[in-house]
């Protein structure tokens, strides 16, 4: 059994880096969880989840300005360390690492991680260079962290589908392990960027998941995909205030156009609010 110490927390990567080579000195396992902080119950469920199954537990609170673009809300994007601090506690976390801006990207050498197609679609379209970003952060999390396990949320299923092509074509050893989106009692998936809703646009928000289920069970009865997805259209368009973003039926983690009904497909959305950019998901067989 693993003894018990207090919660550490730094913002040096050299400590980091020092921790992380006494647990391997000491052959613990180690598993990790990226996080942008303003930390909710689903953080908490990844960190659980990385505590059952390794001997300590990592987590990093990190703003990553890279996977912003102009006019996008990294300046609202909330944040809230001390709390972040107790949740991740609670949850089980062995050590927060919270870098600020100028640790992690001290100078830029010009290198860029360009992910390809998989990123052009859905998020991607709308947000050209937010996946070069996360691939930039999470590369350099991972070198600095060295976990076994490395824990993502469904929620951000295309990130998760694009991290885990990029570890495997890579060879990045850390295994990936995907945990379920957490949703509040309304069916609102968890997001620390719920709470730049305004109260209308809170209320309108459940529609989002209520619509996507709706969708899946009309392709399990056979609908035409093409009709499905305009139905969830247009009910994101009359039942809220949002402006729709996307929504598209594809094939998991492939994200492509569906040709056989054997397949992993994703339901996927996104829709602007006045100050906040919400995206769920759904991922089924179309058969049985
Ligand atoms: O999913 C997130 O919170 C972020 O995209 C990640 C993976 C921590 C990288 O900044």
């Amino acid at each position: 059994m693993t003894e018990t110490t207090a919660m550490q927390c730094t913002p040096a990567i050299s400590k980091m880096i020092d921790w992380q080579q006494a647990m391997k000195t000491t052959k613990q396992t180690i598993g990790f969880v990226p996080t942008m902080g303003f930390l909710h119950e689903g953080h908490a469920e990844l960190i659980k989840e990385a505590k059952k199954n390794n001997d300590r537990v990592a987590v990093s609170i990190f703003v990553n300005p890279a996977q912003f673009g102009p006019g996008e809300d990294f300046e609202e994007y909330p944040r809230n360390l001390d709390a972040d601090i107790r949740l991740a506690s609670q949850a089980g976390a062995d050590i927060v690492f919270c870098p600020g801006v100028e640790d992690m990207y001290p100078t830029d050498g010009g290198i860029r991680i360009v992910p390809g197609p998989l990123a052009d679609r859905l998020c991607g379209a709308s947000r050209p260079g937010h996946f070069d970003g996360v691939l930039k952060v999470v590369l350099k999390l991972v070198n600095i962290v060295q976990p076994d396990t490395v824990y993502f949320g469904m929620k951000d299923a295309q990130q998760l589908a694009i991290i885990e092509t990029f570890f495997r074509d890579y060879n990045c050893p850390a295994v990936i392990v995907r945990v379920p989106t957490v949703r509040e009692m309304d069916g609102l998936a968890k997001s620390s960027r719920n709470v730049n809703l305004s109260v209308q646009e809170r209320n309108e928000a459940p529609v989002i998941y209520e619509a996507l289920q709706q969708a899946e069970l009309l392709v399990k009865e056979g609908g035409s995909l093409e009709g499905i997805t305009q139905f969830v259209e247009n009910t994101l368009r009359e039942k809220t205030s949002g402006a729709v973003d996307y929504v598209s039926i594809l094939t998991y983690p492939q994200l492509e156009e569906p040709t056989a009904v054997s397949q992993d497909l994703i339901i996927a959305c996104a829709v602007q609010f006045s100050k906040a950019r919400l995206i769920d998901n759904i991922i089924f067989k179309r058969e049985g």
